[in-house]
């Protein structure tokens, strides 16, 4: 009998293969963080503190769902776009919470936020930026909800709604975007790398949370071969040479743009790559591990350094050189990234492990989620809350990634 079982099992389509809960964090990250924690071990313990202390992770914590959200006041009609961004970060931190502590009232508030939004909001409204909503926020709520799963009140009561805004709003959008059906995309590769990989990420996310491959594997797919700026070989478009050493660097798409949102690239990669890990997908190593080459040419630009610089061109804006604008910009992801490349892989990534040590002088020792470094969008787009992902001895320490940017 059960020698059939098993022969039954491995015919079952690869439809509900997903590991659950399997985007940025995993069961077994938990128990790691749970376990540093007991033992009063630094960073986890600084990063729990941290996340403890957050308005945004307190049981009290009231939802604002409204039925359209606009992102921005001068490209939109209106402006509403930080009620989720807000809600989603606290939505995740809440659930995070739970999950270490085994509190449930944490989980009963960060279904509540959930359940509020998925039954409130009718559309992502306003210009082109809606996109960005739709995938900064929406990989964002993908993560909470998928931390959720496995609380029982959540799994009955809220996660079908949540499933269903999922397809009814979010991921129609990232089709959309990624298939460049907007008559302001006829140019291919108009929209900078962001706008296209919080789409990536996002459909990932929502692919895992909805238990649909297909999504899943369009935004895989679209990651390794896609033709606008989200696909990893137009997001990291040139590959270098360091000068001196002859190590090879990524050129990014924002390079030639400003330092700002080329960080928020390399978040989104981590993103990426750290999801398809979590689901048996290495995109870290994809292309001669492409996303470390970025990673590292941002870094070494960042930390002070030359880089060389290819001309690019969209074939509307053209950059000869690098900008210097928002240099040093730093944004939470390097444990992430030094985590994987350096401590999982026993790469050698000098820049990432440099930047690293800026990030957390920045952080105060831990890198900080959103809701825990600053306001707007820029401290929540792609800022998931980070917990511990680097140091310690072995594999994946990453507690909370608590990620909001555009
Ligand atoms: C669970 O958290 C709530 C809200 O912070 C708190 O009031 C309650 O005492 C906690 N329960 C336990 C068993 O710690
Ligand atoms: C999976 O996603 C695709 C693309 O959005 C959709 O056409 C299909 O209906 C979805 N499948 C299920 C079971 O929801
Ligand atoms: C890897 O990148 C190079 C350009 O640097 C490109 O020519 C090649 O097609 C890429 N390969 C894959 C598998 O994406
Ligand atoms: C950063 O590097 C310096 C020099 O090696 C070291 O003294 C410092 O402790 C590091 N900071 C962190 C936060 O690791």
């Amino acid at each position: 009998m059960l020698a059939f079982l098993s022969f039954a099992i491995t015919l079952l389509p690869l439809a509900a293969s997903f590991m659950h809960p399997g985007l940025l964090v995993s069961d077994s990250d938990i128990t790691r963080a749970q376990g540093k924690i007991k033992a009063s071990q630094d960073p986890w313990t600084t990063s729990w503190d941290t996340l403890t202390s957050l308005s945004f992770s307190d049981a009290s914590y009231t939802p604002s769902p409204v039925s359209v959200i606009y992102r921005s006041a001068w490209y939109d009609n209106a402006e509403n776009a930080e009620l989720l961004w807000h809600d989603v970060a606290a939505a995740f931190n809440l659930a995070l919470r739970w999950k270490i502590s085994r509190n449930t009232s944490f989980a009963d508030t960060a279904s509540n936020i959930l359940y509020s939004w998925a039954t409130t909001l009718t559309s992502i409204g306003g210009g082109d930026d809606k996109y960005l909503t739709a995938g900064l926020q929406g990989y964002e709520l993908a993560n909470a909800a998928e931390l959720l799963r496995d609380y029982e009140p959540f799994a009955t009561n809220v996660l079908p709604a949540v499933v269903k805004m999922a397809n009814n709003i979010f991921i129609s959008m990232h089709y959309r975007w990624l298939n460049h059906e907007e008559p302001s995309e006829h140019i291919i590769l108009h929209f900078f790398a962001n706008w296209e990989l919080c789409n990536v990420a996002s459909a990932m996310a929502m692919g895992v949370l909805t238990d649909n491959q297909t999504v899943w594997n369009f935004a895989v797919n679209y990651f390794k071969t896609g033709d606008g700026t989200g696909a990893i070989n137009n997001a990291i478009t040139n590959i270098v040479q360091e000068p001196g050493r002859g190590a090879l660097l990524g050129q990014g798409q924002e390079s030639g743009r400003d330092q700002g949102h080329s960080a928020l690239d390399i978040q989104l990669l981590g993103v990426i790559g750290q999801q398809a890990w979590n689901q048996g997908e290495d995109l870290f190593a994809y292309n001669d591990s492409r996303i470390l080459r970025g990673t590292e040419y941002f870094a070494r630009y960042n930390l002070g350094n030359d880089v060389p610089f290819v001309p690019y061109t969209n074939g509307l804006v053209s950059f000869t050189e690098i900008s210097s604008a928002s240099r040093g910009a730093i944004r939470p992801t390097w444990e992430l990234l030094y985590n994987h490349y350096v401590t999982k892989k026993r790469i050698d990534a000098p820049w990432t492990t440099l930047f690293l040590n800026k990030s957390l002088e920045y952080y105060g020792g831990a890198e900080g989620g959103s809701g825990s470094w600053g306001e707007g969008a820029g401290h929540y787009d792609g800022s998931d809350l980070q917990i511990c992902f680097a140091r310690g001895k072995s594999h994946v320490n990453h507690l909370y990634y608590i990620y909001f940017g555009s």
